[in-house]
């Protein structure tokens, strides 16, 4: 293929901003365009969406092929809802925007979280009280060793709280080439979370629509959260973990002030931001890798660290928050 690139730096395509090179790089505009690639050259392949949710620690000795896929359509319209369709490649928070000035609620939510629309399942993407499964319909991806292009419908993607069958049993395996999301033309707002709330007070809103809900949520995550334009980093680097009843009322008589929130399974989730501060690591620095001072949750590129920096780092908070707390924090971002 012409459009190969040789040897490029991945700086600019990840948000820690880590320079590593990349052996060969393409973009994909289409997934017939990846269909022919696959049959012409051999992998391995490393496929990059916003690569937003990703520490790369070395050079990728691969293909890199980085998603580029474009479309924003109504595919169905019904009374109440839409169909849309979204190609792989798009902005999601752009994405989002384009919902919500026509009209179409359901991922409001889920404003300015970082990455696009072809990475969204593969996490389950998540924010005050929403999930993308809420709104999932089905997805298309092209299976990188047939060049197949199959169907995944809700049920085939097995998501769960940050997870999905394309982080587990088919990791690397699918490029996801387009997702169908089921909205609202008639949207109930969901502001059951409290920092919404308040800050839906603040700005004086009694009852909000889509957009003031979006305008909430950028307001908090700006807020709190560093600019990956102005400060390497990738959103929670780990999960909140989910307790057994057993292990979080040992948990809560040592520490009755830790926050909570009940799962209907009977477990309980823990901010592991909060555990992360108790540790003493919210604002701290080691060279160039550290912990944010706003959000102990989200690991930072001051400048120079580089991936493995940050690795280190996360695996002393991980050591710290399970000497003092006795809970093993797993990783939400993808180390590569
Ligand atoms: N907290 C602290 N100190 C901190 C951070 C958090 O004590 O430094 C405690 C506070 O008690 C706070 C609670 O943790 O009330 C929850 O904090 P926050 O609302 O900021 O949410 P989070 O649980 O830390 C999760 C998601 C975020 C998402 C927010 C809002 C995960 C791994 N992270 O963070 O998602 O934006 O909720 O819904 O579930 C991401 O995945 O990259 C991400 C940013």
């Amino acid at each position: 293929m012409q459009n190969i690139k040789q040897n490029i730096s991945l700086k600019p395509y990840n948000t820690f901003g880590m320079n590593v090179k990349a052996t060969r790089f393409l973009t994909i505009n289409s997934a017939k365009e990846l269909q022919t690639l696959i049959s012409t050259e051999k992998g391995p392949y490393f496929i990059l969406g916003g690569g937003s949710n990703m520490l790369l620690t070395q050079d990728v000795a691969a293909l890199v092929l980085k998603n580029e896929i474009k479309e924003r359509k109504i595919i169905r319209d019904f009374k109440h809802s839409v169909y849309v369709a979204a190609g792989g490649g798009e902005d999601w928070h752009q994405f989002v925007l384009w919902c919500i000035k026509n009209g179409l609620g359901g991922i409001e939510n889920l404003s300015l979280i970082p990455g696009t629309l072809g990475a969204a399942p593969i996490q389950n993407i998540g924010a005050y009280g929403v999930e993308l499964k809420d709104v999932f319909h089905a997805l298309e991806a092209v299976n990188l060793k047939t060049g197949k292009l199959e169907q995944f419908k809700k049920e085939d993607c097995q998501f769960a709280y940050r997870e999905s069958v394309f982080k587990r049993k088919l990791k690397g395996k699918y490029f996801i080439t387009r997702v169908i999301l089921k909205l609202s033309k008639s949207p109930k707002v969901n502001v059951s979370y409290g920092a919404i709330k308040n800050t839906l007070a603040e700005m004086k809103v009694k009852t909000p629509t889509i957009k003031e809900v979006s305008k909430a949520v950028i307001k908090i995550r700006s807020s709190k959260l560093p600019d990956p334009a102005k400060i390497g980093n990738s959103g929670s680097f780990f999960k909140n973990p989910e307790l057994s009843a057993g292990a979080f009322k040992k948990l809560q008589k040592a520490y009755p002030q830790i926050p909570n929130y009940p799962l209907p399974d009977g477990r309980v989730k823990v901010p592991a931001g909060w555990l992360i501060e108790q540790a003493g690591w919210k604002g701290k620095r080691i060279g160039d890798a550290g912990c944010h001072a706003k959000q102990a949750l989200v690991l930072v590129n001051h400048k120079n660290a580089k991936g493995k920096d940050i690795l280190k780092l996360s695996e002393k908070i991980q050591a710290s928050v399970k000497k003092k707390f006795g809970v093993a924090l797993s990783r939400e971002v993808n180390v590569f």
